[in-house]
């Protein structure tokens, strides 16, 4: 195992009616406060009534960004960081999925930032200070609610990159199951897949560390238990809130520490959602299974293998090639299963810039569990096509 510092300084309000607490919280931090929100699922639900009511009864100010897209824009940070400067606000109070928690991340450091915010996008390392973050999670998905990332778009110039620095993570997290009973079906099935993905990254892994590979292993099965249940009965409580909790636990580092290494199928995929606007989940559902069928061989055999068993429990066989694909087969069983589409063309995309995002997303796998060259990611995407 490499040597790690374990620092997971969210303080998590899990449960019903959590949001009681947001006007304690966010008081403790400050008395002018922006409220960040996406397209108006929170207006619908009553999330947006719950906590106004809340943070008035503080006398917390409340200045508001709303219209935040799935996908953040850097055009809507820089909005963010423009209410942030001209009202002198003390705390950023994001409630939505993780497109939110995302733009409002880049928003709280762009607050102390004399450029222009895509900077801090491009370059963490010019991240100094952050106005402190109090997110309201509504969808279980990215885990962005306990992590340092921030992942955001410049449609215009087809980007979509990832930021991270400590100061990003949330202080304190409201994490209230019900209120992601009102998330699609779609929306459902994309966020189970990308909190897998999240775990799926992580186990396979070219380090060591079997505690954290049992941890992931148990994780999985909550998703592939919950998802599933979830999907078909958005109302289940239970489904939802294994769901919430292993979404923060798939990337909050508890099983990331010590055995640290790049991502790979996240990169490839931000190329889709930067050339296609498509929706994250999605598109990681399409490529992973390809790219472990692509990936297979001597050196990765014996890890399927035990990824077939110990999460897909299937038994040991002679054949490991045939064992480690059954385990690959019970994941797209499994995707299919949420309706997840199977294909790129299914989700509108053609091999029209596979070159250039091909390149791009090699540029980024430096350090991963596999190197892919940008040969090698066209191929992948063209198995998915
Ligand atoms: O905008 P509203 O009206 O709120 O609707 C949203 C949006 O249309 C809707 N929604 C959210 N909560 C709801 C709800 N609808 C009904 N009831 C609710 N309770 O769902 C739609 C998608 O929301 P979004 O926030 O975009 O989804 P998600 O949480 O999956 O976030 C995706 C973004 O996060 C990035 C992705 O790349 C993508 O940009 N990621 C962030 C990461 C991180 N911070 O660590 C890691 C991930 O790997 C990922 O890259
Ligand atoms: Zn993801």
């Amino acid at each position: 195992m490499k040597n790690f510092i374990y620092d997971i300084g969210t303080k998590i309000y899990f449960g019903k009616d959590q949001i009681k607490n947001i006007g304690d919280i966010v008081q403790s931090y400050g008395k002018k406060a922006l409220l960040i929100y996406g397209g108006g699922s929170i207006k619908t639900n009553g999330i947006y009534d719950a906590a106004l009511t809340y943070l008035k009864q503080k006398n917390i100010t409340v200045e508001e960004l709303s219209g935040v897209e799935p996908n953040p824009r850097i055009e809507t940070v820089r909005k963010g960081v423009t209410l942030c400067k001209e009202n002198q606000i003390e705390v950023i109070v994001p409630i939505g999925g993780g497109s939110v928690i995302d733009c409002a991340k880049v928003i709280a450091a762009g607050a102390f930032y004399e450029g222009d915010a895509w900077d801090l996008v491009l370059d963490p390392k010019k991240i100094t200070h952050a106005l402190p973050i109090i997110s309201v999670l509504t969808l279980s998905a990215t885990g962005s609610e306990m992590d340092t990332f921030a992942v955001i778009s410049d449609m215009k110039q087809k980007e979509k990159i990832g930021t991270g620095h400590p100061l990003l993570r949330p202080k304190a997290s409201i994490l209230d199951p019900t209120y992601t009973q009102s998330v699609s079906k779609y929306q459902t099935a994309a966020g189970t897949a990308d909190i897998m993905s999240h775990i799926m990254e992580t186990y396979f892994s070219n380090k060591k560390g079997f505690m954290q590979d049992r941890i992931a292993e148990a994780l999985l099965k909550t998703c592939i238990t919950y998802g599933k249940k979830a999907y078909e009965n958005p109302d289940d409580y239970e489904a939802r809130s294994n769901l919430m909790w292993a979404s923060s636990w798939a990337i909050n580092d508890f099983i990331k520490l010590g055995k640290e290494e790049a991502w790979t199928v996240h990169p490839m995929e931000h190329e889709l959602s930067a050339y296609y606007d498509i929706t994250h989940g999605v598109g990681l559902a399409i490529l992973t299974p390809h790219y472990f069928e692509f990936i297979l061989d001597n050196t990765t055999v014996d890890k399927f293998c035990e990824f077939a068993h110990n999460v897909w429990e299937i038994p040991y066989e002679e054949d490991k090639y045939q064992m480690a694909q059954k385990g690959i087969d019970a994941l797209k069983e499994f995707f299919e299963k949420l309706h997840i589409p199977k294909t790129l063309k299914e989700v509108g995309i053609s091999e029209e810039y596979f070159d250039e995002m091909a390149q791009k997303a090699s540029s980024r796998l430096k350090g991963a569990y596999r190197e892919l060259t940008k040969e090698e990611v066209k191929q992948i995407y063209q198995r998915a096509l």
